[in-house]
């Protein structure tokens, strides 16, 4: 499987900024493409950045969003569509618990992104996780099921297969307290069997599960060694050239 190795820049960077990273970036490309070649790159950027960095990106970055909405037009002031986006990025991150939390979107809202999103020929990230009182609580594999069931509802088998996984602990995100690779692979393994039953044995071991949460140059060494970790999702790390292109050469 290839992984996929993407920063989600939140809402970090002006025009100036991002286009100095990408042109860093782009140099680093040449360096280290022996690395890439059983990986796919993905920057994350505010909506602002897709159609700049769309022209500046060197061919094997790849572009998504952090979010969209549910519908394809109308009147929704300030959201922006799948039909929109799909001239600018291929992917587009669902779900992500800031989302969930800040913006109190529900899983029946991400269900019905991830719908449009992919009637729209765009791949879905659909970020699921746990907080730390779920986990305290035993509770975390309810929890991410449930995410799972609901999200993932009606949505077919076709559909499925353009869609990845994020593993996120909301405890992980942004603390830098990491889900030992154990803990994370316990959890990635699960996941993988909930899509088994939900689908078939054969589709389940094709979606890429990635994990996300304080992911930096080190700590993904041994994540990535994991059985069912396919990737990672990087945040704070992957606002920096410098340390994102170490995570990548070191997964
Ligand atoms: P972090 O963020 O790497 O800064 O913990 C991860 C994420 O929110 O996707």
């Amino acid at each position: 499987m290839i992984s996929l190795i993407a920063a989600n820049w939140k809402m970090n960077k002006s025009l100036k900024e991002g286009v100095e990273f990408m042109n860093e970036l782009n140099n680093k490309m040449n360096e280290i493409k022996d690395k890439i070649k059983d990986k796919e790159i993905l920057i994350c950027p505010p909506f602002t950045l897709l159609q700049e960095l769309k022209k500046i990106k060197h061919d094997s970055i790849k572009l998504g969003a952090q979010n969209c909405y549910s519908e394809e037009s109308g009147a929704f002031t300030g959201e922006v569509s799948a039909v929109m986006l799909k001239d600018f990025c291929e992917y587009v991150i669902l779900g992500h618990s800031e989302r969930r939390s800040h913006f109190k979107e529900t899983n029946q809202m991400i269900n019905k992104k991830i719908k449009i999103v992919v009637k729209n020929n765009l791949k879905p990230i659909l970020c699921v996780g746990e907080t730390a009182n779920e986990r305290k609580k035993n509770k975390a594999k309810d929890v991410i099921q449930t995410q799972l069931k609901t999200c993932l509802k009606n949505i077919t088998e076709n559909e499925i297969k353009k869609t990845t996984i994020a593993y996120e602990p909301i405890w992980a995100i942004g603390t830098g307290k990491t889900a030992t690779p154990q803990e994370a692979q316990e959890i990635h393994d699960f996941i993988r069997k909930e899509l088994r039953d939900m689908y078939s044995e054969g589709t389940a071991m094709n979606i890429r599960i990635i994990y996300g949460g304080s992911i930096n140059p080190e700590n993904i060494k041994e994540l990535m060694q994991q059985r069912d970790i396919n990737g990672g999702l990087v945040g704070g790390a992957g606002l920096d050239v410098k340390s994102f292109v170490e995570i990548i050469k070191n997964i």
